[in-house]
């Protein structure tokens, strides 16, 4: 070994000892001639001194030092001088009086700077990743990963599941984002799907006799990117047989329970509270609320109705929703102007015809241009309904139902984090359950499943399957932190005369679901148990678990939001000899 210690090691107990250590020049600074230089590996920093004991030579070489070379240095602990003690580093008691010096390899000037405080744009971040990943913030980071998906691995292996690796080239998958293909050389115009899931394999590994599965698996989805999500990413993915819902929801409560005290300290209470898709829709406009905080929407509907006011009356007329929140105590906090701004927020950004607002006076007065078009009955009973108090400002959209979900969803996101509505280091753990089966694709003017296709209905909608599919509900749970999809999961179909049911309400006739899943359709015949699994977004996880919000931080190697690579270059054009290997573009 070249080094003695890292450079996160030395202790008052070490002082007058002779070291080796080795690492990055983090920062240098020279006070009258004697060089201090704070030395960095994984570890930590130490100060390393650069003064007359190195004797000529050594002092001498070492003002030629620069930031992120990396060295190798020889020299005797020493107590820091009293008032330059630094009680923000380990080791900040000592310091290490070189006596020799080695420069193992210099640095160009770098564009992204480990030691310094300000950071510059994502792209050179990415551009120079190995610099952007000496950063003690980024190895935080994948250390805090490696350790989350060690808990996650530990944790299943104690209970018996094992991991088995899936492939990466196979056929396509039902997860219903786009595919990323690879060409065959061997068999061209024929391609591999890289897979969205394993979501098909393990489903056969349970029809193997498997029992209880897992995989940290890589998946590929070539969809829009934002910041909570990326084109390749890591699910903590399991499957269980001879098992309901319940079982599958305890397993990973446990789990989740488990990171929560190994990683956080943190004691969290199970069963993990749930919601069913129906409820938190009504309460929050969205299947994966934020329940740090409350505002929960409130239905005006009924009230409406009655009132004179158009714009109301005529949305509750049409069958759509009048659905409104209370931002407590904010009628101060947005002006004319304020409250504009949020009328142009729900209608450009999702596409609401306006907002209706009232402020709260004294009296439980409600203050609005709209107020003239209400009698005083109907403004008591809608601050009644909202349970509104002076000083309370009152907000609501009529519209189709859906709309007013997305609508007052992001308002009331967007108030949250305004108002400061919940502590930002607070976590909140919670299930939303019983998804509905299908959605209507009104494009293809078809059913899709709103989960995938081999996803089985509660067996008390079985009788409901064909004739209402849209009240049929989905035996469905989506595991929600902080308001993010942190997980999401299905108890199966294992009967065939089922699957093939749901895929004729999805418009896929038997050849098409032959061509795609036809192997798994056929495993289902050779005695295939109950089953049921889910998947975690473990680059979710760990950024909600690090408290950050984006989870390109807590990758590695993360793709931009155009899904590049801006270190390697990828995607990039490739030699027209390997086109024509795989029999793609021109052939000449
Ligand atoms: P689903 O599609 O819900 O389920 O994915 C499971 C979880 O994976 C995470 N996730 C993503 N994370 C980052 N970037 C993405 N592009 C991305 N897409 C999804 C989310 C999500 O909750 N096969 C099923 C699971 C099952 O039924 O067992 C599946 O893949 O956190
Ligand atoms: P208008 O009658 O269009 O001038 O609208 C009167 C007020 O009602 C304005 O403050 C609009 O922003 C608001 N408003 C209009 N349409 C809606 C709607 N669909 N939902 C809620 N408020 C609306």
């Amino acid at each position: 070994m070249k080094r003695t210690h890292t450079c996160g090691e030395l202790r008052e107990g070490d002082i007058g000892t002779d070291v080796t250590l080795c690492g990055w020049v983090d920062s240098y600074r020279d006070h009258s001639g004697v060089l201090f230089v704070d030395l960095r590996d994984r570890y930590g920093k130490t100060q390393v001194v650069f003064g007359p004991d190195a004797g000529t030579e050594v002092h001498q070489r070492s003002k030629t030092l620069r930031c992120e070379f990396v060295i190798e240095v020889q020299g005797k602990v020493a107590r820091r001088p009293e008032g330059t003690t630094n009680p923000k580093l380990d080791t900040g008691e000592i310091e290490v009086r070189a006596v020799s010096l080695r420069v193992l390899n210099p640095s160009l000037s770098p564009p992204v700077q480990p030691g310094a405080k300000e950071l510059p744009g994502e792209d050179l971040r990415l551009k120079y990743r190995y610099l952007d990943l000496r950063r003690p913030e980024m190895q935080e980071a994948m250390f805090f990963r490696h350790r989350l998906i060690k808990v996650m691995r530990d944790y299943f292996d104690q209970l018996d599941f094992i991991e088995v690796e899936t492939p990466f080239l196979g056929r396509s998958t039902p997860e219903g984002a786009r595919d990323y293909l690879v060409p065959s050389r061997i068999h061209h115009n024929n391609f591999y799907a890289l897979p969205q899931s394993p979501q098909l394999y393990k489903q056969v590994l349970m029809v193997a006799g498997y029992d209880r599965y897992f995989q940290v698996a890589r998946c590929f989805r070539d969809e829009d990117l934002r910041a909570d999500r990326q084109p390749e990413f890591t699910q903590l993915d399991m499957e269980m047989s001879f098992v309901e819902a319940e079982d599958v929801i305890q397993v990973i409560d446990g789990l989740v329970a488990t990171l929560a005290k190994e990683l956080l300290g943190m004691e969290l209470p199970t069963p993990l509270p749930r919601m069913t898709y129906d409820e938190a829709m009504e309460r929050f406009g969205h299947d994966a609320p934020d329940l740090r905080f409350g505002m929960e929407l409130v239905d005006l509907t009924p009230i409406a109705a009655e009132t004179s006011f158009r714009v109301f009356r005529e949305v509750a007329d049409r069958r759509g929703r009048v659905r409104g929140l209370n931002a407590r105590g904010a009628a101060g906090k947005y002006s004319r102007k304020g409250i504009d701004e949020l009328t142009h927020f729900v209608v450009n950004d999702f596409g609401a015809k306006g907002l209706a607002w009232f402020k709260v006076e004294e009296g439980r007065k409600l203050n609005s241009p709209i107020a003239k078009n209400f009698t005083p009955e109907h403004l008591e009973r809608i601050a009644a309904a909202m349970e509104a108090e002076p000083g309370d400002l009152l907000l609501i959209v009529a519209d189709e139902f859906e709309l007013t979900c997305r609508a007052l969803n992001g308002l009331r996101k967007r108030l949250g984090e305004e108002l400061r509505l919940y502590d930002p280091q607070a976590m909140h753990f919670s299930w939303v359950v019983e998804f509905p089966m299908f959605a209507r694709d009104e494009e293809v003017d078809a059913w899709v499943a709103m989960h995938h296709p081999f996803t089985a209905p509660r067996a008390s909608d079985l009788a409901i399957l064909e004739e209402e599919p849209e009240k049929c509900r989905a035996v469905a749970y989506d595991l929600v932190i902080n308001g993010f999809e942190a997980g999401g999961g299905t108890i199966r179909i294992h009967d065939e005369s089922i699957q093939r049911k749901v895929f004729r309400l999805m418009g896929i006739d038997e050849e098409t679901a032959k061509e795609r899943f036809g192997f798994l359709l056929d495993a289902l015949k050779y005695g295939a148990p109950p089953h049921g699994g889910i998947a975690l977004g473990i680059d979710r996880f760990v950024m909600l678990f690090a408290g950050l919000d984006n989870i390109r931080d807590v990758i590695a190697f993360p793709k931009t939001q155009r899904a590049t690579d801006l270190m390697t270059g990828a995607p990039s054009v490739v030699h027209s000899r390997q086109l024509r290997e795989l029999g793609l573009g021109r052939t000449k």
